[in-house]
Protein backbone atom coordinates (compact mmCIF):
# COMPACT_ATOMS: atom_id res chain seq x y z
CA UNK A 1 0.00 0.00 0.00
CA UNK A 2 1.53 3.45 -1.62
CA UNK A 3 -0.66 5.74 0.06
CA UNK A 4 -4.05 5.42 2.28
CA UNK A 5 -6.64 8.75 0.92
CA UNK A 6 -10.31 6.79 0.74
CA UNK A 7 -11.89 3.53 1.15
CA UNK A 8 -12.52 3.77 -2.21
CA UNK A 9 -8.97 2.34 -3.41
CA UNK A 10 -9.11 -0.83 -0.63
CA UNK A 11 -10.12 -3.37 -1.83
CA UNK A 12 -11.99 -5.77 0.48
CA UNK A 13 -8.73 -8.19 0.93
CA UNK A 14 -6.65 -5.02 1.70
CA UNK A 15 -9.41 -3.88 4.58
CA UNK A 16 -9.16 -7.76 6.35
CA UNK A 17 -5.56 -7.35 6.26
CA UNK A 18 -5.55 -4.62 7.77
CA UNK A 19 -7.49 -5.41 10.69
CA UNK A 20 -5.88 -8.47 11.11
CA UNK A 21 -2.38 -7.01 11.40
CA UNK A 22 -4.01 -4.34 13.40
CA UNK A 23 -5.52 -7.01 16.10
CA UNK A 24 -2.18 -8.66 15.97
CA UNK A 25 -0.76 -5.90 16.87
CA UNK A 26 -3.45 -5.83 19.72
CA UNK A 27 -2.96 -9.12 21.04
CA UNK A 28 0.71 -8.78 21.53
CA UNK A 29 1.25 -11.46 18.63
CA UNK A 30 3.59 -9.30 16.88
CA UNK A 31 6.49 -6.43 17.80
CA UNK A 32 6.35 -4.19 14.94
CA UNK A 33 8.95 -0.91 14.86
CA UNK A 34 9.28 1.40 12.37
CA UNK A 35 12.58 2.75 14.34
CA UNK A 36 14.57 5.28 12.54
CA UNK A 37 11.97 6.49 10.20
CA UNK A 38 10.52 10.21 10.74
CA UNK A 39 6.68 11.13 10.38
CA UNK A 40 4.71 14.87 10.73
CA UNK A 41 1.29 15.31 11.06
CA UNK A 42 -0.44 18.03 9.99
CA UNK A 43 -3.80 19.01 11.49
CA UNK A 44 -5.00 21.75 9.36
CA UNK A 45 -9.02 21.04 11.08
CA UNK A 46 -9.21 20.67 14.38
CA UNK A 47 -8.59 17.21 15.76
CA UNK A 48 -8.47 15.05 19.54
CA UNK A 49 -8.34 11.56 18.67
CA UNK A 50 -6.61 11.12 15.39
CA UNK A 51 -3.90 13.39 16.01
CA UNK A 52 -3.23 12.07 19.30
CA UNK A 53 -4.03 8.14 18.18
CA UNK A 54 -1.73 8.83 14.80
CA UNK A 55 0.84 10.02 17.69
CA UNK A 56 0.03 7.29 19.88
CA UNK A 57 0.63 4.91 16.87
CA UNK A 58 3.80 6.38 16.23
CA UNK A 59 5.69 6.34 19.71
CA UNK A 60 4.76 2.33 19.56
CA UNK A 61 6.20 2.24 16.08
CA UNK A 62 9.49 3.92 17.92
CA UNK A 63 9.18 6.61 14.78
CA UNK A 64 10.13 10.33 15.42
CA UNK A 65 8.19 12.88 14.81
CA UNK A 66 8.67 16.16 13.47
CA UNK A 67 6.56 18.67 15.05
CA UNK A 68 4.83 20.45 12.84
CA UNK A 69 2.33 23.27 13.80
CA UNK A 70 -0.10 24.99 11.27
CA UNK A 71 0.15 27.97 13.61
CA UNK A 72 3.78 28.69 13.55
CA UNK A 73 4.32 27.32 10.23
CA UNK A 74 5.34 29.28 7.09
CA UNK A 75 1.23 28.10 5.77
CA UNK A 76 0.78 31.48 7.94
CA UNK A 77 2.55 33.10 5.22
CA UNK A 78 0.91 31.72 2.05
CA UNK A 79 2.71 28.56 1.77
CA UNK A 80 0.83 26.06 -0.41
CA UNK A 81 0.00 22.77 0.72
CA UNK A 82 2.15 21.25 -2.02
CA UNK A 83 4.99 23.54 -1.18
CA UNK A 84 4.81 22.37 2.76
CA UNK A 85 4.60 18.58 1.88
CA UNK A 86 7.32 18.87 -0.62
CA UNK A 87 9.36 21.00 1.60
CA UNK A 88 8.98 17.93 4.51
CA UNK A 89 9.90 15.57 2.13
CA UNK A 90 13.11 17.25 0.82
CA UNK A 91 13.93 17.04 4.51
CA UNK A 92 14.01 14.04 5.52
CA UNK A 93 10.46 12.91 6.26
CA UNK A 94 9.35 9.48 5.33
CA UNK A 95 5.75 9.84 5.51
CA UNK A 96 2.81 12.45 6.03
CA UNK A 97 -0.31 12.34 7.88
CA UNK A 98 -2.83 15.19 7.04
CA UNK A 99 -5.98 16.56 7.80
CA UNK A 100 -6.95 19.09 5.67
CA UNK A 101 -10.96 21.35 5.06
CA UNK A 102 -10.75 20.39 1.23
CA UNK A 103 -12.30 17.04 -0.52
CA UNK A 104 -9.32 15.50 -2.35
CA UNK A 105 -6.51 17.52 -1.08
CA UNK A 106 -4.47 14.90 -1.63
CA UNK A 107 -5.17 14.07 -5.47
CA UNK A 108 -1.66 16.90 -6.09
CA UNK A 109 0.37 15.05 -3.50
CA UNK A 110 0.07 11.54 -4.52
CA UNK A 111 3.00 11.31 -6.69
CA UNK A 112 5.45 13.23 -4.66
CA UNK A 113 7.17 9.96 -3.48
CA UNK A 114 6.12 9.83 0.07
CA UNK A 115 3.23 7.66 1.46
CA UNK A 116 0.28 10.60 2.42
CA UNK A 117 -2.24 9.13 5.17
CA UNK A 118 -5.52 10.98 5.25
CA UNK A 119 -7.04 12.08 8.44
CA UNK A 120 -9.60 13.23 6.89
CA UNK A 121 -10.88 15.70 3.65
CA UNK A 122 -13.18 18.33 4.33
CA UNK A 123 -16.82 16.14 3.72
CA UNK A 124 -14.88 13.49 1.82
CA UNK A 125 -13.53 10.50 3.67
CA UNK A 126 -12.03 8.92 7.10
CA UNK A 127 -10.84 6.72 6.08
CA UNK A 128 -8.63 5.67 9.24
CA UNK A 129 -11.88 6.07 10.92
CA UNK A 130 -13.28 3.59 8.95
CA UNK A 131 -11.34 0.92 8.95
CA UNK A 132 -10.68 1.19 13.61
CA UNK A 133 -14.95 1.37 13.06
CA UNK A 134 -14.26 -1.85 11.05
CA UNK A 135 -12.03 -3.30 13.30
CA UNK A 136 -14.39 -3.00 16.22
CA UNK A 137 -17.17 -4.50 14.09
CA UNK A 138 -15.21 -7.51 13.61
CA UNK A 139 -14.69 -7.89 16.92
CA UNK A 140 -18.15 -7.75 17.97
CA UNK A 141 -19.79 -9.90 14.97
CA UNK A 142 -16.56 -11.79 13.54
CA UNK A 143 -17.91 -10.68 10.06
CA UNK A 144 -19.31 -7.85 8.10
CA UNK A 145 -22.22 -9.73 5.82
CA UNK A 146 -25.51 -9.58 6.68
CA UNK A 147 -25.09 -7.30 9.05
CA UNK A 148 -28.19 -4.18 9.71
CA UNK A 149 -26.62 -1.23 10.67
CA UNK A 150 -28.28 2.39 10.40
CA UNK A 151 -26.43 5.30 9.98
CA UNK A 152 -28.09 8.20 11.77
CA UNK A 153 -27.49 12.28 11.91
CA UNK A 154 -25.34 14.49 9.70
CA UNK A 155 -25.06 11.95 6.51
CA UNK A 156 -24.21 15.13 4.07
CA UNK A 157 -21.69 16.47 5.99
CA UNK A 158 -19.80 13.05 7.23
CA UNK A 159 -16.96 11.76 5.95
CA UNK A 160 -16.96 8.72 8.35
CA UNK A 161 -20.51 8.09 6.71
CA UNK A 162 -19.27 8.32 3.24
CA UNK A 163 -15.87 5.99 4.02
CA UNK A 164 -18.35 3.89 6.19
CA UNK A 165 -21.11 3.46 3.63
CA UNK A 166 -18.95 2.57 1.10
CA UNK A 167 -16.80 -0.08 3.14
CA UNK A 168 -19.56 -1.76 4.91
CA UNK A 169 -21.80 -2.36 1.58
CA UNK A 170 -18.62 -3.53 -0.28
CA UNK A 171 -17.98 -6.03 2.91
CA UNK A 172 -21.69 -7.23 2.60
CA UNK A 173 -23.84 -5.48 5.30
CA UNK A 174 -26.92 -3.93 4.78
CA UNK A 175 -26.44 -0.14 5.48
CA UNK A 176 -29.75 2.55 5.68
CA UNK A 177 -29.44 5.98 6.98
CA UNK A 178 -31.48 7.97 9.18
CA UNK A 179 -31.44 11.84 8.67
CA UNK A 180 -32.98 15.32 8.96
CA UNK A 181 -33.92 15.86 5.52
CA UNK A 182 -30.99 19.38 4.83
CA UNK A 183 -28.53 16.37 5.69
CA UNK A 184 -29.57 13.59 3.27
CA UNK A 185 -27.23 13.52 0.27
CA UNK A 186 -28.37 11.87 -2.66
CA UNK A 187 -25.28 11.28 -3.89
CA UNK A 188 -24.26 8.92 -1.53
CA UNK A 189 -27.35 6.56 -2.33
CA UNK A 190 -28.91 4.21 0.22
CA UNK A 191 -31.65 4.35 2.19
CA UNK A 192 -32.88 6.76 4.29
CA UNK A 193 -35.47 5.55 7.54
CA UNK A 194 -37.30 6.46 10.43
CA UNK A 195 -35.03 5.83 13.61
CA UNK A 196 -37.65 3.78 15.54
CA UNK A 197 -39.21 2.11 12.49
CA UNK A 198 -35.08 -0.08 12.40
CA UNK A 199 -34.04 0.60 16.12
CA UNK A 200 -34.68 -2.82 17.48
CA UNK A 201 -33.85 -4.63 14.56
CA UNK A 202 -30.21 -3.62 14.01
CA UNK A 203 -27.20 -4.75 14.93
CA UNK A 204 -25.44 -1.59 15.07
CA UNK A 205 -26.54 2.11 16.23
CA UNK A 206 -24.02 4.34 14.12
CA UNK A 207 -24.05 8.07 15.50
CA UNK A 208 -22.57 10.78 13.82
CA UNK A 209 -21.78 14.14 15.24
CA UNK A 210 -23.92 17.07 14.48
CA UNK A 211 -21.19 19.03 12.27
CA UNK A 212 -21.78 23.08 13.15
CA UNK A 213 -18.50 24.06 11.55
CA UNK A 214 -19.80 22.62 7.71
CA UNK A 215 -23.06 23.93 7.94
CA UNK A 216 -24.16 27.19 6.68
CA UNK A 217 -26.15 30.17 8.36
CA UNK A 218 -29.44 28.25 8.26
CA UNK A 219 -27.71 26.59 11.02
CA UNK A 220 -28.54 28.49 13.31
CA UNK A 221 -32.03 27.53 13.66
CA UNK A 222 -30.81 24.11 14.51
CA UNK A 223 -32.62 22.44 17.78
CA UNK A 224 -30.93 20.20 19.90
CA UNK A 225 -33.96 18.39 21.67
CA UNK A 226 -35.93 18.26 19.00
CA UNK A 227 -32.60 16.74 16.86
CA UNK A 228 -32.49 14.62 19.83
CA UNK A 229 -36.08 13.55 20.12
CA UNK A 230 -36.39 12.40 16.88
CA UNK A 231 -32.81 11.12 15.94
CA UNK A 232 -30.70 10.26 19.03
CA UNK A 233 -30.59 7.62 20.86
CA UNK A 234 -32.37 7.89 24.21
CA UNK A 235 -33.40 5.14 26.76
CA UNK A 236 -36.42 4.13 24.71
CA UNK A 237 -34.83 3.22 22.21
CA UNK A 238 -31.69 2.06 24.09
CA UNK A 239 -34.07 -0.65 26.15
CA UNK A 240 -35.37 -1.55 22.27
CA UNK A 241 -32.19 -2.38 20.62
CA UNK A 242 -31.52 -6.20 19.89
CA UNK A 243 -29.42 -7.57 23.04
CA UNK A 244 -26.28 -8.28 21.26
CA UNK A 245 -26.83 -4.63 19.45
CA UNK A 246 -24.04 -2.20 19.58
CA UNK A 247 -23.88 1.48 19.43
CA UNK A 248 -21.19 3.52 17.88
CA UNK A 249 -19.71 6.94 17.46
CA UNK A 250 -16.56 8.55 16.17
CA UNK A 251 -16.53 11.59 18.60
CA UNK A 252 -16.47 13.66 20.01
CA UNK A 253 -19.94 13.27 21.21
CA UNK A 254 -22.78 16.26 21.27
CA UNK A 255 -24.21 14.90 24.69
CA UNK A 256 -27.73 14.84 25.33
CA UNK A 257 -28.07 15.46 21.24
CA UNK A 258 -26.64 12.40 19.28
CA UNK A 259 -26.83 10.50 22.25
CA UNK A 260 -28.31 10.56 25.65
CA UNK A 261 -25.18 11.51 28.18
CA UNK A 262 -25.80 8.19 30.94
CA UNK A 263 -25.71 6.53 27.15
CA UNK A 264 -22.28 7.69 25.72
CA UNK A 265 -20.52 4.38 28.02
CA UNK A 266 -23.55 2.07 28.44
CA UNK A 267 -22.66 -1.78 27.93
CA UNK A 268 -23.72 -1.62 24.17
CA UNK A 269 -21.76 1.56 24.16
CA UNK A 270 -18.27 0.22 21.54
CA UNK A 271 -17.17 4.16 21.90
CA UNK A 272 -14.28 4.05 23.82
CA UNK A 273 -13.58 0.98 22.35
CA UNK A 274 -13.49 2.37 18.90
CA UNK A 275 -10.73 4.90 20.01
CA UNK A 276 -8.65 2.03 21.74
CA UNK A 277 -8.56 0.05 18.64
CA UNK A 278 -7.69 3.27 16.58
CA UNK A 279 -3.80 3.07 17.51
CA UNK A 280 -3.37 -0.57 16.72
CA UNK A 281 -5.15 0.28 13.67
CA UNK A 282 -3.15 3.16 12.95
CA UNK A 283 0.19 0.92 13.73
CA UNK A 284 -0.97 -0.94 10.81
CA UNK A 285 -1.28 1.41 8.47
CA UNK A 286 1.66 3.13 8.92
CA UNK A 287 3.59 -0.56 9.02
CA UNK A 288 2.09 -1.17 6.14
CA UNK A 289 2.55 2.02 3.99
CA UNK A 290 5.91 3.03 5.36
CA UNK A 291 8.97 1.06 3.57
N1 LIG B 1 -13.28 10.87 15.24
C1 LIG B 1 -12.45 11.89 14.97
O1 LIG B 1 -11.98 12.06 13.84
O2 LIG B 1 -12.18 12.69 16.06
P1 LIG B 1 -11.23 13.96 16.04
O3 LIG B 1 -11.87 15.00 15.15
O4 LIG B 1 -11.10 14.39 17.47
O5 LIG B 1 -9.91 13.52 15.44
Amino acid sequence: MQHLVSMEKLSTEDIKHLIEVASQYKHGEVRPSLKGKYIANLFFENSTRTKCSFEMAEHRLEMKQINFEIATSSVQKGESLYDTCRTLQSIGCDALVIRHHENNYYDELLHMGIPIINAGDGSGQHPTQSLLDLMTIYEAFGRFEALNIVICGDIKNSRVARSNYQSLTALGANVVFSSPDIWQDETMGGTYVDLDDVIDKVDIVMLLRVQHERHDEGDITFDAKAYHAQYGLNEARYNRLKEDAIIMHPAPVNRNVEIADALVEAPKSRIFKQMQNGVYLRMAVLTETIR
